[in-house]
């Protein structure tokens, strides 16, 4: 692939589990050295081929710093707080998720950036949203301070794009699971957690009822999403909020029944906490046609195909860790 060395692109909240996946992502198509790393945690920085540079999202002036150091002409701003944890410290939670984003749409505008990519989640919707089948257009209530964030912070892309031509794009991410690192904080995270039990033939407790459905993509056709929708013609976007996209959908028997194919002895109990009641105000599957529409959206992986993967990736990693002394 040839690469695009015109553009800079300055990650937010790049350690956490897309932030490094996308990097890499991004660095194959525009080069490493245009990719600049930032994340408010320094120690945490695993990944050293990157430029890296410490960054609180809230903080308005050192952003304009490495916009103007590293000439950025875009920004994937990742970094935030997300639906379970957002539950503990609300202050600081909406500061996080909503200051951050103005801080990035001001910078944006000022700077005149090429283009912003900024997650949304499934989190926008709430009790009142049609369970299934979940439209583009329909009622959004959120009932968490991270869905309310989210919600606020489509609205404000729109503003931004509407009233200052400033070319954000979005994408409302369901559960993203993948193998290279673990989430931190969300509601959909036991869909991660339940595959590392299982590789080190450790018992699971599910925080989440065996039934609850919920929609989740599995990391590659996270980030193939993610491309595609900036690589689109500017013209082909209309969705200014943030489109819905849809992977697979499925409960945690049904993932567990698959990851017991590959460990028959695999043990699992369910002790639902307060997560529970956050997870059943969303939907269990989304529509997506717009996205299909508008820019070719087809997810690669099902249920049974993402599991096999998963469980192949996640061996080949305990071998190599098993091998480097670090198990
Ligand atoms: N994965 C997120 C969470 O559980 C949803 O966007 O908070």
């Amino acid at each position: 692939m040839q690469k695009n060395t015109t553009q800079k692109i300055l990650i937010t909240g790049a350690n956490g589990q897309l932030g490094s996946e996308i990097a890499d992502a991004l660095a194959i198509r525009f080069g490493t050295n245009n990719i600049i790393t930032t994340d408010i945690s320094i120690n945490s920085n695993p990944d050293k081929k990157f430029k890296f540079e410490k960054l609180d999202v809230m903080d308005f002036d050192t952003l304009v710093q490495l916009v103007k150091k590293y000439y950025i002409t875009q920004i994937y701003h990742l970094a935030a707080i997300l639906s379970a944890k957002g539950e503990s410290n609300t202050q600081i939670a909406w500061k996080i998720n909503m200051d951050g984003l103005l801080n990035v749409l001001e910078v944006a505008r000022i700077f005149n950036l090429n283009k912003v990519f900024w997650p949304s989640s499934i989190a926008i919707f709430g009790p009142t949203s049609p369970k299934e089948h979940t439209p583009q257009h329909t009622i959004t209530e959120p009932e968490t301070n991270y869905g309310i964030s989210k919600h606020a912070g489509e609205l404000w892309c729109k503003y931004y794009f509407e009233k200052y031509g400033v070319d954000v794009r979005s994408l409302r991410y369901p559960g993203i699971i993948g193998y290279k690192s673990m989430p931190g904080g969300g509601t959909t995270d036991y869909a991660v957690e339940v595959f590392h039990k299982a590789i080190n033939n450790e018992s699971f407790v599910c925080f989440l009822e065996k039934e609850t459905c919920l929609p989740m993509m599995f990391m590659p056709d996270a980030i193939k999403a993610t491309l595609q929708l900036m690589e689109e013609k500017k013209e082909n976007i209309s969705i200014r909020t943030s489109y819905n996209i849809q992977g697979m959908s499925f409960s945690p028997e049904e993932i567990i029944a698959e990851i017991k194919k590959y460990h028959p002895e695999f043990l699992v109990t369910y002790q639902p906490d307060f997560r529970q009641k956050i997870a059943e105000a969303w939907p269990s599957k989304i529509e997506d046609k717009i996205a299909k529409k508008d820019w070719n959206w087809k997810p690669d992986f099902n249920l049974k195909k993402m599991v096999k993967e998963m469980i192949i990736q996640l061996e080949v990693q305990k071998k190599d860790w098993i091998k480097e002394g670090v198990l």
